[in-house]
């Protein structure tokens, strides 16, 4: 397999969109500020291929040339995520058909059905043409295919396809009938002819889960087909360079788990918004390691400013893409790529930041910066590249547990998954444990502490396996919405959290969900060691009937004040702590304290509030990253042997590290 050489460095650029003179003279930027990969041509079917069959790559051949020529390489696009305008003309069915139904016409890019036969045949084509004419240049470092895949399509092809997922997955229509509860306000069908996607045609806001939740799998499967049409084609001529897509930021829309098992690296688009929570980012970044189980990623897109398509761009703050970029490299990444290298002239996105503006030239803040961390990048070599984070602490994330907790009519409008899942991180990021993210079916053995927030719906056997988990001496904590599905969205019937009761200790009688004027106050049990009293807890409000487990704080309000709203419990070996309700961050915090202590779970630097510490190893360095998020100056004091990545300098004991700044400290292990 391929070995990358060095941390990427670069990103999107459409030459397309400029004559040659620009091109030579950003030939010229480029190498000044340590390029050393451009994306391209993401958005170049169009001109490819003016009309079927009929190809031109002679302008793409130049450039890709030229860069080869600077010593940058290129992670070439299939640009097959923007169809040309003759093919969705002369092929409608290419064109997708929207929820509300409506078939839309060409002008907009991801705007093709997946399932589409044409789309395919020509997609595959175009990869053929591509593959056969640069699989051997020595600029080749891996393929991209397409962009951001995700568009939700309802066309009469989809329609058919679905219907054959479906016999595919339950045979006959009384097994689906079965499965998906249909009795059910009188839904059963008789022939899967009969089987309508959801759309809002045929459904209102209170959409039937299962139906969507078997959508959404049947959506990422005919996405991962889709994918591995080029897949295969571009493997033919180059088995050993990578091939993959970048996810779009926004990711709740396919299983990524599922898509990324297709992918040889995953890459993703990170876009954070200006004023969220830092630890959200983060959080992103540690799922995209956790992708596949721990395998360094790509992240394919930042921005080197501000974008334009947010209501407030607001400019990226001096030293800011340097540490968004670092806290990258800091979680798992192998790369720095952003969108884009040159701002285009005109279209949607010409007030996106770039690395080279509108004014053209070196002459800017933005350059300069790009170009310190060019400088830097390139002095790590390919030491860092491969590098693994090790974690004790493990977060079971679930797409279709995603899916099924915002499809849920009920019990309250404001339950989300994501932030669940932040909040209980958060506490732990802040802390800088590390944490892996893993797939429901994978192995929990190797970690000491298991956060399963929100996880409402349990698929296989993960109860029975976080049941020995906890026995053979593992820390389970787990939240309010937990435990009370399993697939197919049927909740598990004898008493909530039917999945969990036993390990928890506990029956949840009924849920209590209030609006958000209405919250309630949760009041630590004497003698647990808390630093407050009572924290305001809202939301939802589970009346808990302990069941052996032990009770740590209790309602104050309502009338089941004085019922517990968290709980631990002695199980086997191990203990699993219940959180029956919203809190405030603080009591997080706390528990997750406790809980640390209890585990022996420690940073890999002990860092002051507000200063990110990681740490990746190779074979033989460690990696420490360290960074500074405030906006003053903080101390660290840092053990012996380390040494600035870049510079090779000694540095240890106690150290400033400047407002926004970031360090990159490595040291070699004994053999
Ligand atoms: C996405 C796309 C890019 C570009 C950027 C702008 O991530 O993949 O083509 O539109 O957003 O932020
Ligand atoms: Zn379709």
């Amino acid at each position: 397999m391929y070995k990358q050489k060095m941390i990427y460095f670069g990103g999107d650029y459409n030459p397309e969109q400029w004559d040659e003179e620009t091109i030579r003279k950003d030939m010229e930027l480029f190498k000044k500020a340590h390029v050393n990969l451009v994306v391209l041509p993401v958005f170049g079917w169009a001109k490819l291929e003016p009309e079927e069959g009929v190809y031109d790559f002679d302008w793409l051949c130049r450039i890709v040339d030229m860069l080869w020529e600077n010593g940058i390489r290129v992670l070439m696009a299939t640009p097959t995520t923007a169809q040309p305008a003759w093919m969705s003309k002369k092929y409608p069915e290419v064109l997708p058909v929207d929820i509300k139904g409506r078939k839309r016409t060409h002008g907009m890019r991801v705007f093709f059905c997946h399932n589409s036969k044409k789309y395919r045949e020509r997609a595959a084509a175009l990869a053929e043409e591509m593959a056969s004419r640069f699989a051997s240049h020595p600029a080749l470092a891996g393929w991209h295919v397409a962009n951001e895949y995700g568009t939700y399509c309802y066309c009469p092809t989809c329609q058919a396809k679905f219907r054959e997922w479906l016999k595919k997955k339950y045979k006959t229509p009384e097994g689906l009938n079965e499965a998906w509860n249909l009795a059910f306000w009188g839904r059963q069908i008789y022939s899967f002819e009969e089987m309508e996607l959801p759309t809002e045609l045929n459904d209102d806001y209170r959409f039937y889960p299962p139906i969507q939740q078997d959508y959404l799998k049947f959506t990422t499967d005919s996405v991962i087909e889709c994918f591995e049409n080029e897949y295969r084609v571009l493997k033919k001529y180059t088995p050993d360079l990578p091939v993959m897509t970048n996810m779009s930021g926004y990711i709740k829309k396919l299983d990524q788990f599922e898509l990324c098992k297709h992918l040889d690296v995953v890459g993703w688009d990170n876009y954070p918004w200006p004023f969220e929570d830092r630890s959200l980012a983060a959080l992103k970044h540690d799922i995209m390691r956790g992708l596949k189980q721990g395998q360094s990623y790509w992240v394919t897109e930042q921005s080197p400013n501000q974008q334009n398509w947010q209501p407030y761009n607001v400019l990226k703050r001096p030293g800011e893409i340097r540490r968004l970029a670092y806290q990258g490299l800091a979680h798992g990444a192998d790369t720095a790529l952003f969108f884009q290298m040159r701002q285009s002239a005109a279209g949607q996105e010409k007030f996106h930041g770039a690395m080279i503006s509108h004014a053209g030239h070196e002459n800017t803040r933005i350059f300069r910066e790009m170009t310190r961390m060019g400088e830097e990048l390139e002095k790590l070599g390919d030491r860092l590249v491969g590098a693994r984070t090790r974690s004790k602490v493990g977060l079971i994330f679930d797409w279709h547990n995603w899916w099924a907790v915002e499809l849920c009519s009920g019990p309250s409008k404001d339950l989300q998954y994501l932030p669940q899942v932040q909040k209980y991180y958060k506490a732990f990021y802040e802390k800088n444990i590390p944490v892996d993210i893993l797939r429901y079916d994978q192995d929990l053995s190797g970690y000491d502490l298991i956060l399963t927030p929100c996880l409402y719906q349990m698929r296989g056997d993960l109860g029975e396996r976080i049941k020995t988990y906890v026995k053979n001496g593992g820390t389970l904590l787990t939240s309010v919405f937990s435990g009370i599905a399993r697939e197919n969205d049927r909740v598990i019937l004898g008493g909530y959290p039917g999945g969990l009761r036993e390990v928890l200790g506990i029956w949840i009688e009924e849920t209590d969900a209030l609006p958000p004027h209405m919250n309630n106050r949760m009041r630590m049990v004497k003698g647990t060691g808390f630093p407050e009293e009572a924290y305001d807890c809202s939301m939802l409000y589970d009346l808990i009937h302990p069941e052996g487990a032990e009770t740590l704080a209790v309602y104050e309000r309502e009338f089941y004040a004085g019922m517990p709203c968290a709980t631990v419990n002695a199980y086997g070996k191990g203990k699993a702590y219940y959180v029956g309700t919203d809190p405030e961050q603080s009591f997080i915090d706390a528990l997750a304290e406790r809980i640390c202590g209890e585990a022996g779970l420690c940073p890999p630097i002990p860092a002051p509030e507000g200063v990110e510490c990681t740490r990746r190893d190779t074979k033989d360095r460690s990696f420490y990253f360290i960074i500074n998020h405030r906006q003053d100056p903080a101390k660290v004091s840092l053990p012996e042997g380390l040494a600035c990545a870049f510079t090779g300098e000694p540095r240890q004991g106690e150290q400033e590290l400047a407002a926004g700044d970031v360090w990159i400290l490595e040291k070699k292990n004994q053999e």
